[in-house]
């Protein structure tokens, strides 16, 4: 397989309310989500679709060719209301994202995804827009590539590292994934090398792609287009991802946002969502030994008022 659908059961359970519904699968990928929203539905109902990767995008068109209730975009789910507005939809009764990249992107060479492989430090999902991520390297203020990799990857050597890679490529330009490796190998330890490699490379990867940015678009644009009774369900991978989710999902519950000490309410807010899962779903052990890479995941589901 591919890439093998994770929390497949559970993302379904919870998303699908209405069997002639409108749904929004925004992270495709190789399909295996939405092609299970579509068991469910009746020929009446309607998937929208996105991906950011060309790839999967193509993938999935062929997948579902035939299928008339289908229609596939190539960009970023945060277009979500101008896709349904081509389509002529004014709301969803389910919408979901599984995010973060896909088994076939990461095992990808070309891709540059992963330190595990050489290639082309590229790790855009959607190679038609912005920089390959060795651009930054070569480009960015020390001081900003220091902050990336500590706010986006949580690595606490990150000025380190941003020190090393500003000498490095004073002598020569990054471009490869061994040429980032290289320079980090050579102050860590090496049974910590890998750990440090992973946050690193997501750093990059969550930078390059502007994953958090798209992600808190998206998630307003997806709260105004639920139909009341409508879901939406997330999957994330990482606690950056995860705590947008959670604080968005959180701050649409709460009626009223005024100051603790303020006497009455002024602020006019209203909850427009109630939490479907108080906690995070994750894994069960059985899934994440048949599947390593769902160890991270964590679902939360929340229903339009
Ligand atoms: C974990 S995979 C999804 C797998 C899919 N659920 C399946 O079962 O095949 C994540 C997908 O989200 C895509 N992606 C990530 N960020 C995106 C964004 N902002 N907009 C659209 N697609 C995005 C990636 O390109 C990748 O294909």
């Amino acid at each position: 397989m591919i890439h093998e659908p994770v929390l497949l059961k559970e993302s379904i359970e919870y998303l699908v309310i209405n069997k002639s519904g409108f749904y929004f699968d925004g992270t495709i990928g190789f399909g295996g989500h939405s092609e299970k929203i579509l068991d469910q539905l009746n020929e009446n109902a309607l998937l929208l679709g996105s991906d950011k990767d060309k790839e999967a995008y193509n993938y999935c068109r062929t997948k579902f060719e035939n299928d008339f209730r289908v229609k596939l975009f190539h960009g970023s789910y945060k277009y979500l209301d101008i896709f349904s507005k081509i389509e002529f939809i004014d709301g969803f009764d389910g919408i979901f994202a599984d995010l973060g990249v896909s088994s076939y992107q990461l095992d990808d060479k070309d891709a540059g995804f992963t330190f595990r492989q050489d290639s082309v430090l590229d790790l855009r999902m959607n190679k038609d827009e912005g920089e390959p991520a060795y651009f930054y390297l070569n480009t960015l203020e020390e001081k900003e590539i220091a902050d990336l990799i500590f706010n986006l990857g949580e690595e606490r050597s990150s000025r380190k590292i941003a020190r090393r890679i500003v000498e490095k490529r004073k002598e020569k330009e990054f471009k490869t994934s061994n040429d980032l490796k290289e320079v980090i190998a050579e102050f860590v330890p090496s049974h910590k090398l890998s750990k440090t490699l992973s946050r690193v490379f997501q750093a990059l990867r969550i930078y390059v792609n502007n994953e958090l940015e798209d992600l808190e678009i998206f998630l307003d644009k997806a709260v105004k287009l639920l139909k009341p009774g409508g879901r939406i369900v997330i999957l994330t991978y990482h606690s950056l991802e995860d705590r947008i989710v959670k604080d968005k999902f959180k701050y649409e519950t709460l009626d009223c946002i005024c100051p603790p000490e303020s006497p009455i309410c002024t602020c006019d807010k209203e909850s427009t969502l109630k939490l479907v899962t108080r906690k995070p779903v994750t894994p069960s052990a059985e899934e994440i030994q048949r599947n390593r890479r769902s160890r991270s995941a964590k679902l939360r589901a929340a229903e339009k008022l």
